[in-house]
């Protein structure tokens, strides 16, 4: 069964945008497209579930088949799905799930198979750790300070979860940290 990581990459402050929803400080080549990292990550994805808002970031949301670094099946999560299926092909293909995150997440499973679901997105990301269900927390720390803009944690509502250091490096500037995440039995 696919397990489900989440996460994504956040200044040492812990924003993971900028006050004017800019990530450009939160890039590093070594964890780009093309990276040997990223190339890790492609391998271990089988699925993605992203928030509506991380989606529409793509001006164009025809450009994900062919050229997002996941080309597997993306589920997002939205109350109101686009008119058009943006393009899609056999690898990447796309599901607006309105009836919340735990059907994202069970949908995104049910594709990925033995590989691993990816849910990015802040608000996915919070979402998917009060619900439980998450096995992993993926944080990659910039080392930038952005004193302001999209805190990444900022939920009361996550204070019961428990984290398990399990792996810490350096990708280039950036120290890539995994937490396997205790979920209440
Ligand atoms: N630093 C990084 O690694 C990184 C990576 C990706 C994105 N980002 C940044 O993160 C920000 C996006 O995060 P975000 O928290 O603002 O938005 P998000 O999680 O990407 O998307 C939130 C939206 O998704 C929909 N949604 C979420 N949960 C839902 C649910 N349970 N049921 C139905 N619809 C649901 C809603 O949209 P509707 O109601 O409109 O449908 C909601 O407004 C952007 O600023 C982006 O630039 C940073």
């Amino acid at each position: 069964m696919a397990t489900v990581h989440t996460g994504m990459t956040m200044s040492l402050d812990g924003f993971v945008a900028d006050r004017r929803g800019g990530t450009a400080r939160l890039s590093d080549p070594a964890a780009s497209n093309g990276s040997e990292y990223m190339d890790e990550l492609i391998r271990e994805t089988g699925a993605v579930v992203l928030g509506r808002r991380t989606f529409a970031m793509a001006e164009d949301p025809d450009w994900y088949a062919g050229n997002y670094e996941f080309q597997v099946p993306i589920f997002v999560v939205t109350h109101t799905p686009p008119p058009v299926v943006p393009k899609h092909d056999e690898n990447l293909t796309f599901t607006f799930v309105t009836d919340g995150i735990t059907s994202a997440v069970a949908q995104a499973k049910a594709a990925a198979g033995e590989r691993a679901v990816k849910a990015i997105g802040a608000s996915v990301v919070r979402q998917v750790l009060r619900a439980g269900l998450a096995d992993e927390l993926h944080v990659d720390v910039a080392p930038v300070l952005l004193g302001a803009g999209l805190r990444l944690f900022d939920d009361p509502d996550l204070e019961d979860v428990t984290l398990e250091k399990i792996d810490a490096r350096d990708v280039g500037r950036f120290t890539a940290l995994r937490f396997r995440v205790r979920n209440p039995l």
